[in-house]
């Protein structure tokens, strides 16, 4: 098969990359630094022909909900215009579970990708997951001067790596609509977590807990960002993932 990924060098983008091309498909990577602008869509004619289903791992670091919708509507209507245009068969996309429980900030934008793929032109399949292992770890590095702060929350991470499998498998068939959830195989608290990686990369410095106002604050104390009782679960636990950091 010959595969499309957006945003193929980021965080996912990486692992969907290496893992396709092991699988022995033909990869093409979409991102600024292989020459695509997908806001504008710069850079993408003709990188589409023969491209049996692009992947979207595009993304925004932000917390503003218009900042949001900008890039991931910008992104989406260049992808799905290009494949019209190319005849592509197939648009998969990678967004959030319980998305729709905190709409006023980045998951603003996640909820306008999943409508505008779902009333798009181009056959499609959408997975929602949970946040990722490494979600703690950005969240530590947000931290300046040995100050960093993150939230308790109720989250149920999954390895970024059981996401791209998971992600290639759906690629490799029909396009699905919205899929089954996948979630990581057990509850953590996400304060918790961030604390554990900090101790695991031999930081000394104090994680105090600051919890979000707003929606997001309430979805991550409620559990509305946990998945439902139809997900499916992957396998590596947080512990699993810190234990194989290879700073820890
Ligand atoms: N992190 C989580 O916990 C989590 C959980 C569930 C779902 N997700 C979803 O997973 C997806 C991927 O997230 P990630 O954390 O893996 O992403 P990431 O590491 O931030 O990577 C973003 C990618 O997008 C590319 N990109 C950004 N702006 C672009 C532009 N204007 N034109 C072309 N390419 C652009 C970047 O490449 P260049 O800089 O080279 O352009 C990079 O390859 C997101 O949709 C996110 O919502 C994340």
């Amino acid at each position: 098969m010959k595969l499309a990924i957006a945003g193929g060098t980021g965080l996912t983008g990486a692992h969907l990359t290496a893992r396709a091309a092991a699988r022995g498909h033909d990869v093409v990577v979409l991102s600024r630094s292989t020459g695509v602008e997908l806001l504008s869509g710069a850079g993408l004619a003709g990188r589409l022909d023969g491209v049996d289903a692009v992947i979207d791992a595009t993304n925004v670091t932000t917390s503003k909900p218009d900042v949001s919708v900008s890039f991931f509507a910008g992104v989406t209507k260049s992808l799905l215009t290009a494949e019209r245009l190319a005849k592509v068969p197939h648009h998969l996309a990678l967004t959030i579970v319980g998305a729709d429980a905190a709409p006023d900030g980045y998951y603003a934008g996640k909820l306008v990708q999943e409508r505008l793929i779902a009333n798009g032109p181009t056959p499609w399949t959408l997975l929602r997951t949970t946040q990722f292992h490494e979600f703690a770890a950005m969240l530590f590095h947000r931290g300046r001067a040995g100050m960093h702060v993150a939230p308790h929350g109720r989250v149920q991470p999954i390895a970024v790596a059981e996401v791209a499998e998971h992600l290639l498998d759906l690629s490799e068939g029909e396009p699905a609509g919205r899929t089954p959830d996948l979630a990581g195989p057990r509850e953590e608290d996400l304060l918790a977590m961030v604390r554990a990686y900090a101790h695991a990369i031999g930081s000394r410095g104090l994680v105090a807990a600051m919890d979000p106002r707003g929606a997001y604050g309430h979805a991550l104390r409620s559990g509305a960002l946990l998945p439902g009782r139809e997900a499916l679960l992957g396998r590596q636990t947080f512990a699993q993932w810190l234990d194989a950091l290879p700073d820890a």
